[in-house]
């Protein structure tokens, strides 16, 4: 019977070299800028068990009522494919005692997994980067985490697009209140509502003030606000949040309606969205979670942090120059092609990336040097080789010119090194 070849599962992607490089990059810049902030690796397993999400997340979010990766191993244990990683940082911080260590900083990378519908910048299996500040009540924490994710933002040149987003959920006392006179204003309207948020208005009705549903939209528009249920200290609080972004010069606008999806969330919530990318605007999102740690078992440690998508960050990434570009060896004759092996092992060792050709005559060689990207062309013909020179192309202006054998890496480096300024 003729087989079908296997497919990546639905919502998954292969990172082919370019995407994989430009993950790298974000990942690789975001480490650097968290660092300059004082926040350290950490590394949790992909494979968490279920209880962590349903106790962290709040068994009415979309994350834990329809989107996890659930199933039972065949030891009888019930796992989950992480959806998110706030949740096992937290559990590591109670596992591994890391309370004595507060305030703490902590960031993470690595794959998410949510079975929802894919679309564009929405995947089943997706990137994420993210930080988190334990053991700091103060709003200066939160202020922090915002400048250090605009940092990030910037420094990857996708500022551009992006808008920050910010609300506050208040207290507890603040949301219970709130969430009393939330739920009499929307009973008035309950058959009115989608059959979603029906649902909700039972179990959490905060999460209808951001449904998409237009129906929902309308009714939600004349809704008591969270605003005018604030204690004096969750004022304050905010406040302060917002006065720090300001004397950081960090802009944003405040929407009241942003509530965020998960159960943790309490005080500052925010979003950076973005124009460029359709109905998956979102590119960096998190808040303070105050209640987590206890929640889950743990020591009372408040936290806050964000975590941004890195498929969708790599879709917005403008196009870069490789930073190191990569010389093409062209032996011409057998004699040549045998020095070039020497001389590829060299240059390498000298820092520079070579790549061979492995055949072909002259212009299949140039041909294949073209098409993965070189910079730079080294001819090597053996009567050239006997002098003790080679003919070095530059295949970006199309110049041309003999260098001599000693000091090679150097001479080449120092061209790609212009040209890289250059360009
Ligand atoms: P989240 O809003 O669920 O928050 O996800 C954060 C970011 O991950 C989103 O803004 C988006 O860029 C990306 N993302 C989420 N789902 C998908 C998907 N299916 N495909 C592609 N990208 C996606 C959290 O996960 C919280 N743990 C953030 C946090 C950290 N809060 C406090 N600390």
């Amino acid at each position: 019977m003729l087989q079908s070849v296997p497919k990546t599962v639905k919502g998954t992607r292969d990172l082919l070299p370019e995407l994989a490089e430009k993950f790298r990059f974000i990942e690789t810049t975001a480490s650097h800028a968290a660092e300059l902030y004082g926040f350290r690796e950490i590394q949790t397993p992909i494979l968490e068990p279920t209880g962590l999400f349903v106790r962290g997340l709040g068994d009415t979010s979309d994350i834990v009522s329809k989107e996890m990766y659930r199933f039972t191993d065949a030891g009888g244990d019930d796992l989950v494919l992480r959806p998110e990683g706030t949740a096992g940082v937290a559990r590591a911080f109670i596992n591994e005692g890391l309370s004595q260590h507060v305030p703490l900083k902590l960031y993470y990378r690595g794959p998410m997994f949510r079975r929802e519908r894919p679309q564009r910048g929405r995947f089943r299996q997706f990137g994420q980067f993210g930080v988190e500040l334990l053991g700091v009540e103060k709003p200066q924490a939160d202020v922090e985490v915002l400048a250090c994710a605009q940092r990030i933002l910037k420094s990857l040149g996708v500022m551009g697009t992006i808008t920050l987003h910010l609300n506050t959920l208040g207290d507890t006392e603040s949301r219970a209140e709130y969430r009393k006179q939330l739920t009499t204003y929307l009973e008035q309207f309950r058959a009115s509502l989608s059959k979603e948020s029906q649902e909700r208005l039972d179990k959490n009705p905060l999460r209808i003030l951001d449904s998409k549903s237009p129906e929902d939209q309308k009714i939600v528009e004349d809704a008591p606000k969270l605003e005018s249920c604030l204690t004096e200290s969750a004022k304050n609080f905010f406040s302060e949040v917002k006065q720090g972004l300001a004397r950081l010069g960090i802009k944003y606008v405040v929407d009241d309606r942003l509530v965020r999806g998960l159960d943790y969330y309490c005080h500052t919530v925010f979003e950076f969205t973005t124009t460029a990318l359709g109905a998956q605007s979102a590119v960096l999102a998190g808040g303070r979670y105050d209640g987590l740690i206890k929640d889950l078992g743990g020591p009372a440690t408040p936290g806050v942090g964000w975590a941004f998508g890195v498929d969708r960050l790599a879709e917005l990434l403008p196009a870069r120059e490789a930073e190191n570009p990569m010389v093409a060896l062209v032996p011409l004759g057998p004699e040549a092609e045998t020095a070039a092996l020497t001389m590829a092992e060299e240059l390498r060792t000298a820092g520079l990336r070579v790549e061979t050709g492995y055949s072909g005559n002259l212009a299949k060689r140039m041909k294949r040097a073209d098409k993965i990207g070189a910079r730079l062309a080294i001819i090597m013909g053996s009567e050239e080789l006997q002098k003790g020179v080679v003919s070095v192309k530059d295949l970006k202006d199309g110049s041309q010119g003999e260098v001599p054998l000693q000091n090679l890496a150097a001479t080449l480096k120092l061209k790609l090194k212009s040209a890289w300024t250059v360009a």
